[in-house]
């Protein structure tokens, strides 16, 4: 597929289709009104006689249309001109695709790109529409041995812009394709069943992409880890036959002596709970639990495609949680690399076990910030469902950052708050911290709290993605989040924003 930027009259455009919007009620957008214009009045016409109304998600496609270049017109419903917003942009793009990805079409130019949204310029537009159409794209049929669509999705995908928009907008252009590629990435690890996603395969897949963009990888074994004295990392690892691994990328792209960003990502690549066994509904979307891990090495792929001139560490442990005859028992007692002792009172608490170690072994780093991505509890998609990440922070000003990163991005975050009143839940009769607190008030936060333990060193934010990292139901599947908000930070960091 074949991404562009164009500007000039839709009507003279040669290619196969051109998406127009139109508002509710049957008003034709600025690009539609060209088009309307150019073929003799034949879209007022259409409205006119009540085959398009403008409302959102409606479509009606036209071939032929006289004194139009293009084979195809697809008018693209979007609701009231007043309420267009981030959202309906993104929605129109969206259904756009999917009107089209199964039609002859091979080579579109969509002028939504060219409407006004609040706030937003045309970069912003072309990087969100670019995302929206790759999304719309994805399919999840690798492990399938008949595709699910035989029919060749598009070629060539163009966005028009004003004729001053038009460098932004192929910077732009250029971002979106490289974040796309990071959260296809991180969708299809994501969406690999722990038979083949295994932690092993986790460090081959780290070892390929530095490989690709020479970076510095590091792949940590078992033995390695005692040595760094990982007890509380190991204690989750011992019920599966799969082999730890601790994985550590390095990307330099800017000055020698530059503080690094580290991103830490859990790679839990199958939850069963342990000896605390969850309960086996939906036990498959467990695979799930390396979703942190895959949006580290997501982001790491846009990061290094981009070429930011920053430097970036990725941390990732990865670990299988299986009960079995050697798997740590509720009540064990754990050494962790910082050397505080946890007392494992549920083995399904298990994220927080192996972040705590490798934000501990972050430290090393002598790190700018640290933010780390989990899809750490339950409780945060009782909070937050599939809309927002939840976002915990020691240090407002990088909240602020990665808050605004999710807004911009679309891929948003929500804070709760880390204040040191709901550290008291977190007791231990027996060792200095138990790796859960006694009740399931505040679940997300707790969880948190435990980490914050471990990162007193440096400024340090936590995104839980239990929420937004996939989608379950008929359309269940990765989502490839937090790609574009870790992305969006990194860029901004990098002054390309
Ligand atoms: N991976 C789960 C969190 C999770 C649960 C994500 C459901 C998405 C959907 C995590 O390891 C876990 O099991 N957390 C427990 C913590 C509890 C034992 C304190 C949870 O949330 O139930
Ligand atoms: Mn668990
Ligand atoms: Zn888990």
């Amino acid at each position: 597929m074949e991404f562009s930027i164009k500007s000039g009259s839709p009507d003279k455009a040669k290619c196969d289709c051109v998406a127009v919007g139109v508002f509710d009620s049957r008003k034709l957008s600025e690009p539609a009104q060209k088009l309307d214009k150019a073929s003799g009045g034949h879209l007022t016409g259409i409205l006119r006689r009540g085959d398009m109304e403008g409302k959102s998600g409606s479509m009606l496609l036209l071939h032929g249309t006289p004194g139009i270049a293009a084979g195809r017109l697809l008018l693209i419903g979007l609701g009231k001109e007043t309420e267009f917003g981030e959202k309906a942009y993104r929605d129109a793009v969206a259904t756009t695709v999917g009107a089209l990805k199964d039609t002859g079409s091979r080579d579109v130019l969509i002028t939504l790109s060219e409407l006004p949204v609040a706030k937003r310029n045309a970069a912003w537009r072309v990087r969100q529409g670019n995302l929206a159409v790759h999304d719309a794209l994805f399919r999840s049929d690798q492990l399938k041995s008949k595709k699910d669509s035989t029919k060749p999705a598009l070629d060539a995908f163009a966005f028009s812009v004003a004729g001053k928009d038009v460098r932004s907008a192929t910077a732009a252009l250029t971002q979106g394709e490289a974040i796309a590629r990071g959260m296809n990435l991180t969708r299809e690890l994501g969406n690999l069943p722990a038979n083949i996603c295994t932690p092993t395969y986790l460090a081959q897949q780290a070892q390929k992409l530095a490989k690709t963009f020479k970076l510095k990888c590091e792949v940590l074994d078992r033995a390695r880890m005692e040595k760094l004295g990982m007890g509380s990392l190991l204690a989750v690892g011992l019920g599966s036959h799969q082999p730890p691994r601790f994985i550590v990328l390095q990307y330099h792209g800017g000055k020698a002596k530059a503080k690094p960003i580290v991103l830490v990502g859990k790679g839990i690549t199958f939850d069963t709970g342990g000896i605390s066994l969850k309960p086996g509904a939906e036990m498959d979307e467990m695979k799930y639990d390396m979703s942190g891990a895959a949006s580290v090495l997501g982001a790491f792929h846009a990061l290094a495609t981009m070429k930011l001139p920053l430097n970036v560490v990725g941390i990732i442990p990865a670990v299988e949680n299986m009960p079995g005859g050697a798997a740590t028992r509720p009540g064990d007692i754990v050494t962790s690399m910082s050397g505080q002792t946890i007392e494992i009172l549920n083995t399904d608490a298990e994220g927080r076990l192996i972040l705590c170690d490798a934000l501990t072994y972050a430290e090393r780093f002598e790190p700018d910030c640290v933010v780390d991505v989990a899809t750490l509890t339950g409780a945060c998609v009782i909070a937050l469902g599939a809309v927002a990440s939840g976002l915990m922070a020691n240090h407002d000003g990088l909240a602020e950052e990665l808050l605004e990163a999710g807004r911009v991005s679309g891929d948003r975050a929500w804070q709760l708050p880390l204040w040191e009143d709901y550290q008291e839940m977190l007791k231990s009769n027996f060792a200095d911290i138990p790796n859960i607190s006694g009740s399931r008030a505040a679940g997300t936060i707790t969880a948190a709290c435990f980490l914050a333990r471990f990162t007193k060193k440096y400024r340090w934010a936590h995104l839980d993605i239990a929420g937004t990292a996939w989608r379950s139901g008929a359309s269940k599947g990765s989502t490839g989040r937090p790609v574009p908000l870790l992305t969006h930070f990194l860029l901004k960091r990098a002054g390309k924003l």
